[in-house]
């Protein structure tokens, strides 16, 4: 199963949210270990994981049709126990993708018989738009506010579902956002001090802050269950 996560609009808790569900699944019974893919550039150093050296995933993308599904695994790092890293980096961010490598990418990553997430970035364009509109599970990591919900209307692709990130005290909701996408929120992450210590230390996949895990177990459960099904 492919979750992906992204946001129209940069600094709105995509990475944070893709990271926390990620490592809430590799942590999960029976350990059957994740995958985060990162297409967005951030996710090694929330994760505490040296910047990748050598080929990675955006050289992958760039790559022909003659490098196939299996490269990919040798492009992965060890982010924490359970928890795999197949990640861009920033030496290789120039390289555009071939014709056909996002849909390559999808194709490989849903046959994958780990869950796996998916850090899109800002999602509208490359090929983050390709992963976040044929995912099984699309989220739109959104804050509550007017710019925010403006921008989500105006993107290219609609979610399967919301995952608000708030601060108490904004005049928009769940119930507002709900109505004006037309799409359920599925969880509500809190701007909270200790997950952005977490983030700024690189250790969110080693000790997820408790307010996060509460926020994403729901989508970390349905996600474990999806891929053990699908597996199964
Ligand atoms: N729930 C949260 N609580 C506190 N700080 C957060 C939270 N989510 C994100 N942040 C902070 O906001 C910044 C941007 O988050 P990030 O996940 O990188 O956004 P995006 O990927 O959408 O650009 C990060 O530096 C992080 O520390
Ligand atoms: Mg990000």
């Amino acid at each position: 199963m492919v979750v992906a996560c992204w946001s129209p609009k940069g600094g709105s808790g995509t990475t944070v949210v893709a990271c926390g569900i990620a490592a809430l699944l590799a942590r999960a019974e029976p350990p059957a270990g994740a995958l985060l893919v990162d297409l967005a550039g951030d996710a090694a150093a929330v994760l505490g994981v040296a910047d990748p050296s050598g080929p990675g995933l955006t050289e992958w993308l760039a790559a022909g049709a003659d490098v196939g599904a299996s490269a990919l695994a040798r492009l992965e790092v060890e982010a924490a126990p359970g928890l795999r890293l197949l990640a861009g980096h920033l030496a290789g961010a120039g390289a555009r993708p071939g014709a056909g490598r996002a849909e390559a990418l999808l194709e490989a990553l849903s046959a994958d018989p780990r869950p796996v997430v998916v850090d899109c970035g800002t999602g509208t364009g490359g090929p983050g738009l390709a992963l976040a509109a044929g995912a099984q599970v699309s989220l739109l990591v959104l804050r509550p506010c007017y710019l925010g919900l403006r921008r989500a209307l105006a993107a290219p692709l609609r979610p399967s579902g919301v995952v608000l990130v708030s601060e108490p005290g904004r005049s928009l909701g769940r119930r507002d956002v709900e109505e004006v996408l037309g799409v359920a929120v599925r969880a509500e992450v809190p701007v909270d001090d200790g997950i952005a210590r977490a983030v700024d230390a690189g250790l969110l996949a080693r000790r997820v802050p408790r307010p996060l895990e509460r926020a994403l177990r729901p989508i970390a459960g349905a996600g474990r269950g999806r891929a053990g099904r699908d597996a199964a």
